[in-house]
């Protein structure tokens, strides 16, 4: 998968060399190339944003080096383009597990009080919100959209049976999770777990899946 970022602040995603994403870029199993879109301004003094028309706080994103940028990245539009948004769709898992299909992601990090619109509707196929709040940039949003869909690359994981047995996968949320020791401050592992019965563990397993989720996430259980 090659994925091609759109931002004011590339050294951002010196994040994403750490971890999971680190080592799958490291093996060479996607590449992410981080444009500045400073460098497509046309304005002596590189501008990327003027105040709105029509007044109100803030500043916004200027079209010309957008367009000019996504234009030179992506000259036949072969990439699925992404802006990150408040207003977009939230982000779901089945909506991560489609884009982790797809072989050229450009996402588009919006700043100050977002981009003009003229840009987004030339240029943009979706937007999508990591969540109903509002973070001052949109880098932070496309690291969570980027590492979400990575681990759905091939390779990526260790064990791709991870992205099948976790929370979202089947519509509801994970069972717990225990490791050594047996004993933790007077608190033991449920027995079932080192019965060594694999079948009473997955038995257990779905149970204690289905009453978190009751718990936590009923709406998760209304289309089941
Ligand atoms: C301060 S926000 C702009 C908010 C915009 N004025 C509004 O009210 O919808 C600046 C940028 O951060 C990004 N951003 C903020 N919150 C986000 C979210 N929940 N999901 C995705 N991107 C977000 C977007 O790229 C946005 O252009």
């Amino acid at each position: 998968m090659k994925i091609d970022v759109l931002t004011l602040f590339p050294e951002m995603f010196d994040a994403l060399n750490s971890s999971l994403t680190g080592k799958a870029r490291e093996k060479g199993l996607y590449t992410l190339v981080c444009h500045n879109i400073r460098d497509y301004s046309q304005d002596k003094h590189k501008r990327c944003d003027d105040a709105p028309f029509g007044g109100g706080a803030g500043m916004v994103m200027l079209p010309q080096p957008i367009h000019d940028c996504i234009s030179a990245v992506d000259p036949e539009h072969t990439a699925r383009r992404i802006y990150m948004s408040p207003r977009g769709a939230t982000l779901t898992q089945a909506r991560v597990r489609q884009l982790s299909q797809c072989d050229r992601l450009l996402i588009l990090c919006g700043h100050y009080e977002g981009v003009d619109q003229r840009v987004l509707d030339i240029d943009i196929d979706e937007e999508i919100s990591i969540g109903d709040y509002v973070l001052s940039g949109g880098e932070i949003p496309a690291m969570v959209l980027i590492d979400s869909i990575l681990r759905y690359v091939p390779d990526v994981l260790g064990n791709s049976q991870s992205t099948v047995d976790e929370s979202f996968s089947q519509a509801m949320l994970e069972y717990p999770q225990y490791t050594r020791p047996q004993e933790f401050m007077g608190m033991s592992v449920p027995e079932v777990l080192v019965s060594g019965n694999h079948a009473m563990v997955d038995k257990w397993r779905q149970e204690q899946a289905l009453l978190i989720t009751r718990k936590m996430r009923p709406d998760l259980l209304e289309d089941k």
